[in-house]
């Protein structure tokens, strides 16, 4: 597993203003999307391309485009939901695929409740968004329900991650595939309920308001 912390001072700025209890839902809504397409210009460093001639208006040259089949990218509902646009906005081509999982708040296991994704994903890139690894329960049952599926080359997409779930992902996943994690911030730690700290807060409840 590969861990790419992106440091940026917009990024800092942006991540200390989504943190602040004050901050309202839309303004935490348009932070995550502007935060995510950040963090999407790092997460696709490694996107495969392919080269591709053109004519300019001046000459014919080679330059470079994404390969087929398309990168494929994965929010985990409900809270990666919030992290789509900010993904897509720089990765417009990108099939979108759902995967909906849930923590039990007692086990803090992950549960699916809900899939669209197609049945075959070998050889497809797959960018998962989840904005905060927590425990690393739901990002392991997604890493692994896409695993099913074929895919070897995952990568994360997370704001925040916990150094508690940064070792589960290490050890679930070990050396057998390519994933890598790219996230705004490693927190200090997890609190007693599974919570990052300092954290955001569910992040969930802040995107979307209690329901
Ligand atoms: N999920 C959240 O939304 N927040 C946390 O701090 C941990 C898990």
């Amino acid at each position: 597993m590969r861990l790419h912390v992106a440091e940026h001072p917009l990024i800092a700025h942006k991540l200390t203003v989504l943190r602040d209890v004050r901050t309202p839902s839309p303004l935490f809504r348009q932070l995550t999307e502007e935060l995510v397409t950040l963090l999407a210009y790092e997460a696709t460093r490694d996107i495969r391309t392919e080269p591709w001639e053109i004519t300019t208006p001046v000459t014919d040259t080679v330059g470079r485009k994404l390969t087929e089949p398309r990168p494929i990218v994965v929010p985990i509902l409900r809270a990666g939901l919030g992290m789509l646009e900010g993904m897509t906005r720089l990765l417009p081509t990108a099939e979108v695929g759902f995967l909906g999982l849930q923590r039990n708040e007692e086990t803090l296991e992950a549960i699916t409740y809900a899939n669209r994704l197609p049945d075959d994903l070998s050889g497809r890139q797959c960018y998962v968004l989840d904005p905060m690894l927590a425990t690393g329960g739901t990002l392991v049952a997604a890493i692994e329900y896409l695993f099913e599926r074929g895919a070897r080359d995952v990568t994360a997409v997370t704001l925040l991650a916990a150094p508690e779930g940064l070792r589960a992902v290490q050890e679930a996943i070990g050396e057998r595939a390519d994933v890598t994690i790219v996230t705004a911030s490693v927190d200090e730690r997890l609190n007693s309920k599974g919570y990052i700290v300092p954290g955001l807060g569910d992040a969930g409840d802040r995107l979307y308001g209690v329901v």
